[in-house]
């Protein structure tokens, strides 16, 4: 399995990005958000992780449109590898950042009743765009690969910015 840096890092420093497949949409926010960091020189402070709620997909590496488009703008996914959310997560990531309403569904029931971070979705950081969901582009053509980078960059920008905001008050 894909070892990830920084694991030793508090959960309110670290953000979990989670979709179902963990093969388009939750890799590609990881990648998007761990490159934001880097950016804002904050990239060896936070720890950055994406899961899928399914099994299906553990262990392979990410959907290759999802590599593709996301190499044309700068971001390099092949390192990665699916792994399913588990329990555990709670309790390592402070920041669990749902791709949908489904997700989100899902997550809140797994959800310990002591979690004590931000559970929520990737969308409500950019409200501007007035919708939830960052749309599945497993069946779809390449376009909506596209479409997903667009509202991930976006709004990995105001995620970002509300994590870097918690850090200054430790
Ligand atoms: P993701 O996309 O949740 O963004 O990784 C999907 C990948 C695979 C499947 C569904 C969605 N699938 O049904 O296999």
């Amino acid at each position: 399995m894909f070892k990830r840096a920084n694991g030793n890092v508090t959960p309110e420093r670290s953000v979990l990005f989670v979709c179902l497949g963990n093969i388009c949409r939750s890799p590609t926010a990881e990648g998007v958000f761990r490159a934001a960091a880097e950016h804002a020189g904050i990239g060896q402070q936070i720890r950055v992780d994406s899961a899928g709620l399914s099994d299906g997909h553990v262990g392979y590496p990410a959907d290759r449109r999802a590599i593709q488009a996301a190499w044309r703008r700068g971001y390099d996914l092949t390192a990665m590898r699916g792994r399913q959310v588990e329990v555990a997560d709670f309790s390592r990531f402070g920041w669990i950042i749902a791709m949908d309403d489904s997700n989100m569904r899902a997550l809140t029931k797994m959800k310990p009743a002591d979690f004590g971070g931000h559970l929520g979705l990737l969308l409500d950081f950019a409200p501007e765009l007035g919708i939830r969901d960052i749309p599945d582009p497993y069946y779809g053509n390449f376009e909506g690969f596209e479409r997903v980078l667009d509202l991930i960059e976006i709004s990995v920008a105001g995620l970002l910015a509300r994590v870097q905001a918690a850090l200054a008050h430790e």
